[in-house]
């Protein structure tokens, strides 16, 4: 009988622990970046992981390699902590080749027409390493090289720096680029990107995480709400380069004003979300000014936890995890399948260098890129 008790009341226990475990901590923790190792890449040195966490126990974890975010840990309305970001356990599986998860993407994020423009009267040619365009900065972006790193001296955050030497990938000119992720006690990821040149090239560097806020990837993102601040988008052909139009999102399944559940229309027949096999398109932000605005904000009802962006930069890439298609396995072993995560990749329009019409994204040697983007996470009541 005794031992029955024993049973039950330790049996208790290990919930209670695991249930302590999984919540907010009571006390508040102690902000800070710590560094640990994360394995080598063969020919171009060891990865760091460093670790950023915040007073509320939120945590951000980010490597050199890729200068990619691995997780990002936060509580639901309850308190209840968990990664809300795909990615993989160990190195290996970043390796192993993947569609950008957490990635920073660089040199020109998001794809350039026929990969090629023309310069100041030169002809520049790219890789097409996506069916006749260029994807994401070519073959070997800025998401597959093993960045420096050093901790903020603020004790917040983490400054990631590499220079693309000229010629990288086909774009000319030396870039410099550092991008630094700050986590703050508001539970902001503040990413700050600065490049400098020493010949013009354009430039849109962009954050490539996959949120599925529910924590749970094996589900779909299609029950998330989603607002986007944008009147109008930019529509793309059959190959996802934008037409050059910004086109109202009024009376489409694009309008995204106010908080709309993203699978709600994503299998209306409409034309553009047939090329984009579902969303993946670019949202022209209605925000002004030099200073980051309001640009989006994802709920998910049943766990309630958000996350507001906001960004200097004037569009938004919206993409639904349309080409996962279960051949990768993540965290834990999760297969994620098709529409496991969603990213907003706040950026400079599409195939810009071809599209005269589009705010430039040339840099000149002697300016500089600075564009700041803030990942604000909470939870709805
Ligand atoms: C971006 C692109 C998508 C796709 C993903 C990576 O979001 O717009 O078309 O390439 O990156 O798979």
């Amino acid at each position: 009988m005794l031992r029955r008790y024993a049973v039950v009341l330790c049996v208790f226990a290990l919930c209670l622990a695991a249930e302590v475990g999984a919540r907010r901590p009571l006390l508040p923790q102690k902000s800070g970046v710590s560094k640990s190792s994360f394995g080598s890449v063969p020919d171009a040195g060891d990865v760091d992981m460093f670790t950023l966490t915040n007073a509320n126990g939120v945590e951000i974890r980010a490597i050199t390699y890729g200068a990619i975010i691995t997780s990002i840990r936060v509580p639901d309305r309850s308190g209840r902590f968990a990664d809300v970001v795909l990615g993989f356990d160990n190195l290996e599986g970043y390796l192993k080749g993947h569609p950008y998860f957490g990635t920073v993407v660089g040199r020109y994020g998001n794809r350039i027409g026929g990969g090629h423009f023309t310069l100041n009267g030169q002809a520049f040619k790219l890789a097409q390493n996506n069916g006749p365009n260029h994807l994401h900065g070519g073959v070997k972006g800025f998401d597959k090289y093993v960045w420096k790193a050093e901790p903020l001296q603020n004790g917040l955050g983490v400054a990631f720096s590499r220079t693309s030497p000229d010629g990288e990938e086909g774009y000319p000119g030396n870039l410099a680029a550092h991008v630094t992720y700050t986590l703050t006690d508001k539970n902001e990821l503040v990413v700050d990107y600065h490049a400098t040149t020493d010949k013009a090239t354009p430039v849109n560097l962009t954050q490539h995480s996959y949120f599925n806020l529910s924590g749970d990837p094996s589900t779909t993102i299609l029950g998330h709400e989603l607002r986007i601040d944008a009147d109008r988008y930019t529509p793309v052909d059959a190959t996802l380069i934008p037409t050059g139009e910004l086109v109202p999102v009024q009376g489409t399944p694009f309008d995204f004003r106010k908080p709309t559940t993203i699978g709600a229309r994503i299998e209306q027949p409409h034309e553009q979300l047939k090329f984009g096999r579902g969303y993946d398109h670019n949202w022209v932000l209605n925000r002004k000014g030099s200073q980051p605005a309001f640009a989006a904000r994802v709920l998910e009802p049943k766990t309630g936890r958000t996350v507001e962006v906001a960004t200097t930069e004037p569009g938004v890439q919206f993409y639904t995890g349309n080409f996962l298609d279960g051949t990768i396995k993540g965290k834990g072993g999760q297969v994620y399948n098709q529409r496991a995560g969603l990213c907003l990749e706040t950026q400079h329009f599409p195939d810009s260098p071809n599209k005269p019409n589009f705010p430039s994204t040339v840099l000149q040697p002697g300016k500089e890129y600075t564009t700041r983007t803030v990942f604000t996470f909470g939870v709805a009541r």
